[in-house]
């Protein structure tokens, strides 16, 4: 068994099929570091700080919480991994649509360290379709999140939509 793995994703917000992944990736490693990617360049809904306190919450009273540390980076996500000693990337992999950008990200990340690999997961069917894109246009015009995220992720995208949609 390998030891420590990165899950880095934007998680703006954290969803359920997130969670499914992470809860896989435990099985196979010892230690998951989810790694949330600030990139100034790209409109986040969540801070940094408010995406990692979501999925802290939202793990805390999960049997497997205690092989995940949670954490932020900016950057190359490869000097991250190496930083945290984890020789292993995580992503999860819903369709077709989502490999070939996933493709190119996990061979320009082993040009540039040869000694980190990917791993694709796939999630459960129920999950395949779920984004977090697709959660916050939901939650923009009030719909139902109960079965896309937690509840704390449901809330917290209420409060931030609020303004927005009265
Ligand atoms: O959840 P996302 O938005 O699909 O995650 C993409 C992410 C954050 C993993 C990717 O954009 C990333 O690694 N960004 C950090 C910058 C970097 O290392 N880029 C080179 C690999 S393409």
């Amino acid at each position: 068994m390998k030891t420590i793995a990165l899950y880095p994703g934007s998680f703006d917000p954290i969803t359920n099929g997130h969670l499914d992944i992470l809860e896989r990736a435990t099985r196979l490693f010892n230690t998951v570091i989810v790694t949330v990617a600030v990139n100034n360049k790209k409109d986040a809904v969540f801070t940094g700080e408010e995406r990692v306190e979501l999925i802290k919450e939202c793990i805390h009273d999960k049997e497997w919480a205690k092989q995940v540390e949670v954490n932020q980076f900016t950057g190359l996500l490869v000097d991250h991994a190496q930083k945290m000693k984890a020789d292993t990337l995580v992503r999860g992999v819903r369709q077709i649509s989502d490999f070939e950008y996933e493709f190119r990200m996990a061979l320009t990340n082993k040009r540039l360290a040869p000694e980190v690999d990917t791993i694709f997961l796939m999630p459960d069917e129920e999950f395949t379709f779920i984004s977090a894109s697709i959660v916050k246009e939901v939650a923009y015009w009030g719909g139902d999140l109960s079965s896309f995220v937690p509840s704390n992720v449901a809330k917290a995208l209420k409060d931030k939509f609020q303004d927005k949609t009265e």
